[in-house]
């Protein structure tokens, strides 16, 4: 039986989160397949807010079991802070979360490594969310890093000790001063992971997937992040694509379905790198305070633009997309005419490509321009903004299936196939 694939289609914080917390109750697991506490993804049910890091979206309900994949990189420390946040709302994770033994751990010094080189890159800094995502995942890669099975084995210490000094090897003793205190904050994450089902994620997937049963696999970022199709190299560090979820989960690509791009009506980017349709202008500045754009980990201001198509063009290509899920909406009401880019304009010539290197080709985006809407409160449609959804299924070439107007749960409206 299937596997249904959510991602985002831009730079991160499309509201991934609110889509899989709304289709989670149709499926028997949910299964976070790449990233780690980088992501930050807001739950919003009757007026509580609820913001999850490592934690899949599906937590909330009572049906799905909600599995942390091989391809997420997981911070014990960060974990229990989530485990213990939501034990205080009376949300107990033993129940349906299940994390897989070949997730990689990352570890404190993988923090302050992270923090080293985005000091050492001045200037050309990426912008990273300072969770030792890079570092983690590089030691991963270079054969190094430490899983979470590896916790139930007695060399576990002593393998965690020679990790970490090979990393202080690499850092100055002044990045290492708190090093203590995070440890033991550590230690404490890795007795609360012991107390979780450690699973072999592969094989508890396919049977589920054998027994008729299905999956909705949950991604995190966005594909221009991605580390082989984002804007390399302000990307991050793992695949954040469709293909992504195969690897990441342990799973075939004849066993997903439908991959579901959530798009914002508009477009954001915390951190540096290009943006070729941003508003560094009062326009922009209007557009993060409507949205209330800051960073759900970080509290980092996001940078803000008009909607981007040429990049939901190549998002969609690369995931084959099935169906557009466009949220934000309401926030844009009041913003009138609006702009949209559909294609890029370089060397004088237009393309609806996008480019190998953004950075140094400076695509200029060619808008298309439309009225803009006004909704009123709980009014849920109006023919401008279903102009503006068409607009984006012809560029695009794949179908709208909703528009969010808000951040509950229940503001999500089914659009006609
Ligand atoms: P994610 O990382 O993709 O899950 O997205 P984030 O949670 O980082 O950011 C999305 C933000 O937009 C969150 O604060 C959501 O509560 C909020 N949100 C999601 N959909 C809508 C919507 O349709 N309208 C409004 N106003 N807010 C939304
Ligand atoms: P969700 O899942 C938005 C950005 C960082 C930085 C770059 C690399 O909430 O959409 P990293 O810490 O991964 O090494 O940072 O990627 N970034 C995100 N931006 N949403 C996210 O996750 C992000 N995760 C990482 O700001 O530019
Ligand atoms: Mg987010």
């Amino acid at each position: 039986m299937p596997v249904d694939v959510v991602l985002g289609l831009q730079w991160g914080d499309e509201g991934k989160g609110k889509i899989v917390d709304f289709l989670a109750p149709d499926y028997d697991v949910v299964a976070r397949f790449q990233g780690g506490p980088n992501a930050g993804h807001t739950l919003y049910v009757n007026g509580q807010k609820l913001v999850l890091h490592s934690i899949p979206s599906g937590v909330l309900h009572e049906r799905p079991l909600n599995l942390i994949g091989n391809g997420v990189v997981l911070d014990p420390a960060q974990f229990h802070h989530e485990v213990m946040h939501l034990a205080a709302l009376g949300i107990d994770l033993h129940r349906n979360v299940l994390v897989s033994e070949r997730a990689h751990l990352i570890l404190p010094t993988h923090r302050l490594l992270d923090a080293a080189s985005e000091q050492r890159k001045g200037t050309g800094r990426i912008g990273s969310t300072l969770r030792g995502i890079s570092p983690a995942y590089t030691d991963k890669y270079a054969r190094n890093g430490l899983r979470v099975g590896d916790i139930r084995f007695p060399d576990f210490q002593s393998r965690y000790e020679s990790l970490r000094d090979r990393h202080l090897k690499q850092l100055n003793d002044a990045d290492t001063a708190e090093l203590n205190q995070q440890e033991a904050a550590w230690w404490q994450g890795i007795d609360t992971l012991r107390s979780f089902r450690l699973v072999a994620g592969e094989y508890f997937l396919n049977e589920v997937l054998s027994a008729g049963k299905s999956v909705l696999a949950e991604g995190a970022q966005g594909t221009m992040l991605d580390v082989d199709f984002g804007t390399y190299p302000y990307v991050t560090s793992s695949h954040t694509i469709a293909g992504g979820a195969c690897t990441g989960l342990g799973i075939p690509p004849s066993a997903v379905r439908s991959v579901f791009g959530v798009i914002k009506a508009y477009c954001t980017r915390v951190g540096s790198g290009p943006f070729p349709t941003e508003l560094d202008d009062t326009l922009g500045n209007r557009l993060r305070e409507a949205g209330q754009e800051y960073g759900a980990t970080t509290g980092r201001p996001r940078r803000c633009g008009w909607l981007d198509l040429v990049a939901v063009r190549y998002a969609a290509l690369l995931s084959g997309v099935s169906q557009l899920m466009v949220t934000k909406a309401d926030v844009l009401s009041g913003f009138d005419p609006l702009s949209i880019c559909v294609a890029y304009e370089w060397n004088g010539r237009q393309t609806t490509e996008f480019p190998f290197d953004p950075v140094r080709q400076q695509p200029q985006p060619v808008y298309h321009t439309i009225p803009g809407w006004h909704l009123g409160k709980n009014e849920k449609g109006n023919d401008c903004l279903y102009a503006f959804l068409d607009l984006i299924a012809r560029h695009v070439g794949v179908p709208v299936s909703h528009v969010s107007t808000g951040p509950e749960r229940n503001q999500l409206i089914p659009l006609p196939a």
